[in-house]
Protein backbone atom coordinates (compact mmCIF):
# COMPACT_ATOMS: atom_id res chain seq x y z
CA UNK A 1 0.00 0.00 0.00
CA UNK A 2 1.49 3.53 -0.69
CA UNK A 3 -0.21 6.73 -0.61
CA UNK A 4 -1.66 6.33 -3.72
CA UNK A 5 -4.13 4.05 -2.35
CA UNK A 6 -5.48 6.26 0.22
CA UNK A 7 -8.80 6.13 -1.56
CA UNK A 8 -9.02 3.10 -1.03
CA UNK A 9 -8.43 2.98 2.94
CA UNK A 10 -10.99 5.72 3.19
CA UNK A 11 -13.40 3.76 1.07
CA UNK A 12 -12.77 0.79 3.62
CA UNK A 13 -12.80 2.57 6.73
CA UNK A 14 -16.34 4.53 5.63
CA UNK A 15 -17.93 1.11 4.74
CA UNK A 16 -16.87 -0.42 7.90
CA UNK A 17 -17.99 2.85 10.25
CA UNK A 18 -14.75 3.70 11.54
CA UNK A 19 -13.28 7.01 12.46
CA UNK A 20 -9.72 7.30 10.71
CA UNK A 21 -9.03 10.32 8.40
CA UNK A 22 -6.87 10.68 5.74
CA UNK A 23 -4.04 11.89 8.48
CA UNK A 24 -4.11 8.12 10.41
CA UNK A 25 -3.46 6.44 7.16
CA UNK A 26 -0.72 9.03 6.24
CA UNK A 27 1.00 8.63 9.55
CA UNK A 28 0.55 4.26 9.27
CA UNK A 29 2.10 4.64 5.65
CA UNK A 30 4.78 6.54 6.88
CA UNK A 31 5.73 4.94 10.17
CA UNK A 32 5.71 1.56 7.96
CA UNK A 33 6.30 2.36 4.57
CA UNK A 34 7.23 -1.32 3.42
CA UNK A 35 4.91 -2.62 5.65
CA UNK A 36 1.34 -1.34 4.18
CA UNK A 37 -0.36 -3.85 1.64
CA UNK A 38 -3.58 -3.91 -0.45
CA UNK A 39 -5.33 -7.06 -1.34
CA UNK A 40 -6.14 -7.75 -4.73
CA UNK A 41 -9.11 -9.86 -6.04
CA UNK A 42 -9.16 -10.94 -9.85
CA UNK A 43 -6.85 -7.45 -9.90
CA UNK A 44 -9.66 -5.31 -8.16
CA UNK A 45 -8.01 -3.50 -5.08
CA UNK A 46 -10.38 -4.97 -1.83
CA UNK A 47 -8.55 -5.71 1.16
CA UNK A 48 -5.88 -3.46 3.29
CA UNK A 49 -3.50 -3.76 6.39
CA UNK A 50 -1.22 -1.68 7.65
CA UNK A 51 2.55 -2.78 10.17
CA UNK A 52 4.85 -1.17 12.23
CA UNK A 53 7.59 -2.02 13.91
CA UNK A 54 8.72 -0.94 17.41
CA UNK A 55 12.37 -3.30 18.17
CA UNK A 56 11.02 -6.59 18.03
CA UNK A 57 6.98 -5.92 18.68
CA UNK A 58 5.03 -4.98 15.63
CA UNK A 59 1.27 -4.03 15.33
CA UNK A 60 -0.84 -4.70 13.04
CA UNK A 61 -3.27 -2.53 12.53
CA UNK A 62 -6.36 -1.45 9.25
CA UNK A 63 -7.59 -5.10 8.47
CA UNK A 64 -9.63 -4.31 6.26
CA UNK A 65 -12.23 -5.92 3.57
CA UNK A 66 -14.10 -5.13 1.44
CA UNK A 67 -17.93 -6.28 2.31
CA UNK A 68 -19.21 -7.36 -0.97
CA UNK A 69 -16.24 -10.18 -0.56
CA UNK A 70 -15.86 -10.66 2.79
CA UNK A 71 -15.64 -14.87 3.81
CA UNK A 72 -13.72 -15.67 0.52
CA UNK A 73 -9.90 -15.61 2.25
CA UNK A 74 -9.22 -12.47 1.38
CA UNK A 75 -8.68 -11.22 5.27
CA UNK A 76 -6.53 -14.87 6.16
CA UNK A 77 -4.40 -14.42 2.62
CA UNK A 78 -3.56 -10.83 3.76
CA UNK A 79 -2.75 -11.24 7.42
CA UNK A 80 -0.71 -14.97 6.22
CA UNK A 81 1.35 -12.06 4.08
CA UNK A 82 1.71 -9.33 6.80
CA UNK A 83 3.23 -12.42 9.30
CA UNK A 84 5.63 -13.15 6.83
CA UNK A 85 6.58 -10.19 6.22
CA UNK A 86 6.87 -9.51 10.10
CA UNK A 87 9.12 -12.61 10.47
CA UNK A 88 11.64 -11.66 7.58
CA UNK A 89 12.22 -8.55 9.93
CA UNK A 90 12.72 -10.69 13.07
CA UNK A 91 9.70 -9.18 14.77
CA UNK A 92 8.94 -11.76 17.85
CA UNK A 93 5.82 -10.04 19.10
CA UNK A 94 2.99 -9.39 16.68
CA UNK A 95 0.05 -7.69 18.57
CA UNK A 96 -3.60 -6.03 17.63
CA UNK A 97 -6.13 -4.84 19.12
CA UNK A 98 -9.22 -7.30 17.24
CA UNK A 99 -12.67 -6.35 17.24
CA UNK A 100 -15.33 -8.77 17.75
CA UNK A 101 -15.51 -9.65 13.96
CA UNK A 102 -11.83 -9.65 13.87
CA UNK A 103 -11.17 -11.45 16.94
CA UNK A 104 -12.22 -15.23 14.91
CA UNK A 105 -9.66 -15.02 12.33
CA UNK A 106 -7.08 -13.70 14.51
CA UNK A 107 -7.37 -16.95 16.87
CA UNK A 108 -7.09 -19.21 13.61
CA UNK A 109 -3.74 -17.84 13.31
CA UNK A 110 -2.45 -18.16 16.59
CA UNK A 111 -2.93 -14.84 17.76
CA UNK A 112 -4.74 -15.43 22.05
CA UNK A 113 -6.27 -12.53 23.87
CA UNK A 114 -4.00 -10.43 26.78
CA UNK A 115 -6.60 -8.22 27.88
CA UNK A 116 -10.48 -6.63 27.18
CA UNK A 117 -10.45 -3.17 26.61
CA UNK A 118 -13.75 -1.08 26.12
CA UNK A 119 -14.79 1.99 23.55
CA UNK A 120 -16.53 4.55 24.98
CA UNK A 121 -18.48 6.93 23.14
CA UNK A 122 -20.49 10.42 23.29
CA UNK A 123 -21.10 13.52 23.74
CA UNK A 124 -18.67 14.36 26.50
CA UNK A 125 -19.41 16.15 29.59
CA UNK A 126 -16.70 18.59 31.47
CA UNK A 127 -15.89 16.86 34.86
CA UNK A 128 -14.03 18.85 37.80
CA UNK A 129 -10.20 19.55 37.52
CA UNK A 130 -7.50 21.50 37.40
CA UNK A 131 -6.00 22.34 33.65
CA UNK A 132 -3.02 20.36 32.44
CA UNK A 133 -0.13 21.80 31.08
CA UNK A 134 0.49 21.77 27.58
CA UNK A 135 3.82 19.55 26.55
CA UNK A 136 7.32 21.50 25.45
CA UNK A 137 9.01 19.59 22.88
CA UNK A 138 11.94 19.51 25.85
CA UNK A 139 9.61 17.47 28.11
CA UNK A 140 9.14 14.96 25.37
CA UNK A 141 11.91 12.89 26.77
CA UNK A 142 10.36 12.00 29.94
CA UNK A 143 7.38 11.04 28.41
CA UNK A 144 8.70 8.53 25.78
CA UNK A 145 10.67 7.09 28.81
CA UNK A 146 7.03 6.75 30.78
CA UNK A 147 5.28 5.40 27.74
CA UNK A 148 7.96 2.67 27.42
CA UNK A 149 8.48 1.82 30.92
CA UNK A 150 4.50 1.69 30.67
CA UNK A 151 3.98 -0.34 27.55
CA UNK A 152 7.41 -1.71 27.87
CA UNK A 153 8.35 -0.92 24.06
CA UNK A 154 9.45 2.20 23.07
CA UNK A 155 7.15 4.01 20.75
CA UNK A 156 8.77 7.20 21.02
CA UNK A 157 8.97 7.68 16.74
CA UNK A 158 5.09 7.31 16.99
CA UNK A 159 4.28 9.26 19.61
CA UNK A 160 7.31 12.03 18.31
CA UNK A 161 4.97 11.78 14.87
CA UNK A 162 1.97 12.17 16.66
CA UNK A 163 2.84 15.31 18.98
CA UNK A 164 4.07 17.14 15.84
CA UNK A 165 1.06 16.92 14.20
CA UNK A 166 -0.86 18.70 17.00
CA UNK A 167 1.51 20.16 19.62
CA UNK A 168 -1.39 22.39 21.45
CA UNK A 169 -2.87 18.87 22.01
CA UNK A 170 -0.15 17.16 24.03
CA UNK A 171 -0.62 17.81 27.74
CA UNK A 172 1.89 16.97 30.34
CA UNK A 173 1.21 16.28 34.56
CA UNK A 174 3.41 16.29 37.10
CA UNK A 175 3.08 14.83 41.04
CA UNK A 176 6.12 15.00 43.12
CA UNK A 177 7.55 12.28 40.95
CA UNK A 178 5.01 11.15 39.44
CA UNK A 179 4.05 11.62 35.74
CA UNK A 180 1.93 11.15 33.19
CA UNK A 181 0.65 12.93 29.27
CA UNK A 182 -2.43 13.04 27.40
CA UNK A 183 -3.30 13.79 23.54
CA UNK A 184 -5.66 13.13 21.03
CA UNK A 185 -6.55 13.45 17.29
CA UNK A 186 -9.40 14.71 15.26
CA UNK A 187 -11.70 11.65 13.39
CA UNK A 188 -15.05 11.58 10.74
CA UNK A 189 -17.13 10.61 13.42
CA UNK A 190 -15.83 11.80 16.82
CA UNK A 191 -12.84 13.03 18.17
CA UNK A 192 -10.29 10.63 19.79
CA UNK A 193 -9.15 10.82 23.46
CA UNK A 194 -5.57 9.22 23.39
CA UNK A 195 -3.12 8.06 24.18
CA UNK A 196 -3.01 9.15 27.92
CA UNK A 197 -0.39 7.21 29.73
CA UNK A 198 -0.14 8.47 33.47
CA UNK A 199 0.48 7.32 37.06
CA UNK A 200 -2.62 6.82 39.15
CA UNK A 201 -2.01 10.02 40.68
CA UNK A 202 -2.22 12.30 37.82
CA UNK A 203 -3.99 10.13 34.96
CA UNK A 204 -7.78 11.55 36.39
CA UNK A 205 -6.42 15.35 35.99
CA UNK A 206 -5.31 14.40 32.63
CA UNK A 207 -8.46 12.75 31.28
CA UNK A 208 -10.50 15.41 33.19
CA UNK A 209 -8.43 18.34 31.28
CA UNK A 210 -8.90 16.20 28.06
CA UNK A 211 -13.15 16.18 28.98
CA UNK A 212 -13.50 19.30 29.80
CA UNK A 213 -11.63 20.94 26.67
CA UNK A 214 -13.66 18.83 24.60
CA UNK A 215 -16.47 19.55 26.47
CA UNK A 216 -19.78 18.71 24.37
CA UNK A 217 -17.67 17.38 21.60
CA UNK A 218 -18.42 13.27 20.43
CA UNK A 219 -15.87 11.61 21.96
CA UNK A 220 -14.27 8.15 21.57
CA UNK A 221 -11.78 6.59 24.24
CA UNK A 222 -10.74 3.26 24.35
CA UNK A 223 -9.95 2.22 28.08
CA UNK A 224 -8.39 -1.30 29.31
CA UNK A 225 -11.57 -2.59 31.46
CA UNK A 226 -8.67 -3.56 34.42
CA UNK A 227 -8.48 0.18 34.74
CA UNK A 228 -11.64 1.13 36.65
CA UNK A 229 -10.64 4.53 37.81
CA UNK A 230 -10.23 5.30 34.10
CA UNK A 231 -13.76 3.43 33.57
CA UNK A 232 -15.69 5.18 35.92
CA UNK A 233 -14.35 8.75 34.92
CA UNK A 234 -15.34 7.92 31.09
CA UNK A 235 -18.64 6.85 32.47
CA UNK A 236 -19.36 10.14 35.21
CA UNK A 237 -18.68 12.55 31.91
CA UNK A 238 -21.43 10.63 29.82
CA UNK A 239 -19.36 8.51 27.83
CA UNK A 240 -21.13 4.35 27.27
CA UNK A 241 -19.44 1.34 26.29
CA UNK A 242 -20.21 1.43 22.99
CA UNK A 243 -17.93 -2.15 22.24
CA UNK A 244 -15.32 -4.32 23.40
CA UNK A 245 -12.15 -4.67 21.50
CA UNK A 246 -9.73 -7.32 22.44
CA UNK A 247 -5.75 -6.32 22.82
CA UNK A 248 -4.34 -9.92 21.06
CA UNK A 249 -0.76 -11.13 21.31
CA UNK A 250 0.90 -13.53 18.98
CA UNK A 251 3.94 -14.35 20.56
CA UNK A 252 5.94 -13.33 23.43
CA UNK A 253 3.15 -10.60 25.22
CA UNK A 254 5.11 -7.96 26.23
CA UNK A 255 4.40 -7.06 30.18
CA UNK A 256 2.30 -3.68 29.67
CA UNK A 257 0.94 -2.40 32.75
CA UNK A 258 -2.44 -1.91 31.66
CA UNK A 259 -3.64 -0.31 35.48
CA UNK A 260 -1.39 2.94 33.84
CA UNK A 261 -3.21 3.13 30.44
CA UNK A 262 -5.82 5.79 30.23
CA UNK A 263 -6.41 6.24 27.21
CA UNK A 264 -4.72 3.79 23.90
CA UNK A 265 -3.39 5.09 21.19
CA UNK A 266 -6.12 3.32 19.48
CA UNK A 267 -6.69 0.11 17.82
CA UNK A 268 -4.18 1.08 15.00
CA UNK A 269 -1.24 0.92 17.94
CA UNK A 270 -1.93 -0.10 21.13
C1 LIG B 1 -12.40 -9.29 9.77
C2 LIG B 1 -12.27 -9.29 8.26
C3 LIG B 1 -10.99 -8.54 7.87
C4 LIG B 1 -12.16 -10.74 7.79
O1 LIG B 1 -11.89 -10.75 6.39
P1 LIG B 1 -12.42 -11.94 5.45
O2 LIG B 1 -11.78 -11.78 4.13
O3 LIG B 1 -13.90 -11.98 5.47
O4 LIG B 1 -11.86 -13.21 6.25
P2 LIG B 1 -11.54 -14.63 5.60
O5 LIG B 1 -12.55 -14.95 4.55
O6 LIG B 1 -10.11 -14.67 5.17
O7 LIG B 1 -11.74 -15.57 6.85
C5 LIG B 1 -10.62 -16.08 7.57
C6 LIG B 1 -11.07 -17.10 8.59
O8 LIG B 1 -11.74 -16.44 9.67
C7 LIG B 1 -13.09 -16.87 9.76
N1 LIG B 1 -13.92 -15.72 10.00
C8 LIG B 1 -13.83 -14.51 9.40
N2 LIG B 1 -14.77 -13.68 9.88
C9 LIG B 1 -15.43 -14.41 10.82
C10 LIG B 1 -16.53 -14.12 11.67
N3 LIG B 1 -17.12 -12.91 11.68
N4 LIG B 1 -16.96 -15.08 12.52
C11 LIG B 1 -16.36 -16.30 12.52
N5 LIG B 1 -15.33 -16.64 11.75
C12 LIG B 1 -14.89 -15.70 10.89
C13 LIG B 1 -13.41 -17.51 8.43
O9 LIG B 1 -14.38 -18.52 8.57
C14 LIG B 1 -12.07 -18.08 8.01
O10 LIG B 1 -11.83 -19.30 8.66
P3 LIG B 1 -11.35 -20.60 7.81
O11 LIG B 1 -10.07 -20.21 7.14
O12 LIG B 1 -11.16 -21.66 8.83
O13 LIG B 1 -12.45 -20.83 6.84
C15 LIG B 1 -13.51 -8.65 7.58
O14 LIG B 1 -14.67 -9.26 8.10
C16 LIG B 1 -13.65 -7.15 7.80
O15 LIG B 1 -13.06 -6.35 7.06
N6 LIG B 1 -14.43 -6.75 8.79
C17 LIG B 1 -14.70 -5.34 9.10
C18 LIG B 1 -13.49 -4.66 9.66
C19 LIG B 1 -12.93 -5.37 10.89
O16 LIG B 1 -13.60 -5.58 11.88
N7 LIG B 1 -11.64 -5.73 10.78
C20 LIG B 1 -10.93 -6.40 11.84
C21 LIG B 1 -10.20 -5.37 12.61
S1 LIG B 1 -9.45 -6.06 14.01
Amino acid sequence: MTHADLGLGMRLKAQAGWNQIEADWRRALDLGPNGCFVAELDGVPVGTTTTCIFGSTAWVALVLVDAQVRGQGVGKALLGHVLAYLQERVVRTVRLDATPVGRPLYEKLGFAEEFPLSRYDGIVSAVDAGPAAVAVPKTYKPMFELDRAITAVDRSRLLRRLFDERPGEVRIAESADHLGYCTGRPGALAWHVGPCLAAAAVGPLLLADAFRRHAGERVFIDIPTGNTAAVRLAESAGLIAQRPLFRMCRGQAPAEDYRRIWACFGPEKG
